[in-house]
């Protein structure tokens, strides 16, 4: 262990400790604070703050998340920041409600329970808790799967709700040669332990009941929606809700029955599917990018909260595309599904 030092965030009024050894939103985590953050490792800017004052000194991180200049202004990125002496921050980017509020983060042990192939590159992973019994988590949070025999990590997004809590649900894009997701292709079998910690992420339903949701996903990004979703359900939140899902093709859609229960369990909600590279004349389905369609089917959003989940190329466009139709700023929620940084991508 490092020195350690006092981590003071504004104008929130927040007071952490923080060792010199570990990131400052780690040990805000340590501490039950829940800060901003989506990808833990300085590539999506969830986290950006601004110093005030103190000696704080970043690991790598990537100059997509913070600029040159920004850095040079003052802006730095929690997830990657170590205090070397005691800091001011001022949080630029913080949830009154979440900051307060954060789920403690543990470990646990897992067992693989099924693997069931949802399209030709999507795989459905549940996995048991053993130990713990359970992982406490909010609807549309994620959590971290170590890489078996490493120390490395990967972030999924439970696809289910806390009601089935002894268990975690994942959507996960299988990338061949990915060193986690590979292994979704005969590497991992039914009974195998893995270990996950969490929960972490931002991507929580805000309680603001006389706003409509516009939902926006693609590929994997259905994970933390589809809790969402199902979270209305079990709790009979009758918000409106029209959940645009980008997919390339018909052979890319799944869940497709999901979506049906719900709207039949949730009549203000609607499921837009958009196929980007095929038109089907079914009528059941729109063409062009899930940006567009949005863009197309949507007039203004003021009145809306915005909750949008993806690969980042999908989740800036639709940022935009919220700001454009009115979206407050602070009623777009995201989650970036980053991949992890080889070397050459950071500063
Ligand atoms: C907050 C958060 C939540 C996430 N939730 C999910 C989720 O629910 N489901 C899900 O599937 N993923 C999710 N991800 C992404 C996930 O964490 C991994 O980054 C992804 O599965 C790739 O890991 P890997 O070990 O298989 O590949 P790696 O070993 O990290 O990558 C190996 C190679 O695979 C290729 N590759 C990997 N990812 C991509 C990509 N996105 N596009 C193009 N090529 C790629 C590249 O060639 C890369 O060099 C999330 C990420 C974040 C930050
Ligand atoms: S959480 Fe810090 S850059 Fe993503």
């Amino acid at each position: 262990m490092g020195h350690k030092h006092r981590v003071r965030f504004e104008p929130v009024d927040i007071e952490i400790e923080v060792d010199e050894d570990e990131t400052i939103l780690d040990a805000a985590f340590r501490q039950g604070v829940m800060l901003m953050h989506g990808c833990k490792e300085g590539q999506c800017s969830a986290c950006k703050s601004f110093l005030l004052d103190g000696d704080l000194q970043m690991e790598r991180y990537s100059t997509f998340a913070l600029a040159d200049y920004e850095n040079e202004e003052g802006y730095v990125l929690l997830c990657r920041g170590h205090a070397y002496s005691d800091l001011d921050v001022e949080l630029i980017n913080y949830d009154e409600d979440m900051i307060r509020t954060g789920v403690p983060i543990q470990l646990v042990n897992t067992e693989v329970a099924e693997i069931e192939e949802l399209t030709h590159d999507i795989v459905h992973l549940r996995l048991t808790c053993v130990s713990p019994r359970e992982l406490a988590f909010l609807p549309g949070q994620y959590a971290d799967v170590r890489i078996p025999g490493t120390d490395h990590w990967r972030s999924f997004s439970m696809a289910n709700t806390p009601s089935t809590d002894h268990q975690a649900d994942f959507v996960i894009k299988r990338y061949p040669g990915g060193h986690f997701s590979g292994l979704l292709d005969g590497g991992l079998a039914v009974g195998d332990e893995l270990d996950i910690k969490g929960p972490y992420g931002t991507f929580t339903l805000r309680h603001s009941p006389d706003r409509d949701l516009v939902l926006i996903g693609g590929g994997a990004g259905m994970a933390p929606i589809v809790s969402l979703l199902t979270h209305m359900r079990e709790q009979g939140i009758d918000r409106k809700a029209t959940f645009y899902y980008g997919a390339r093709t018909a052979r890319d859609l799944f869940y497709l029955d999901r979506m049906a229960d719900l709207a039949a369990a949730l009549p203000r909600f609607s499921f837009v599917p958009a196929l980007s590279e095929e038109t089907r004349d079914e009528g059941d389905t729109e063409q062009g990018l899930v940006t567009d369609v949005v863009d197309r089917l949507e007039g203004d959003l003021s009145g809306a909260d915005a909750y949008l989940c993806g690969p980042p190329p999908m989740v800036e466009a639709a940022i935009e595309l919220m700001a454009a139709k009115g979206v407050p700023e602070g009623r777009v929620f995201y989650d970036k599904f980053t991949t992890t940084a080889s070397a050459d991508e950071s500063s």
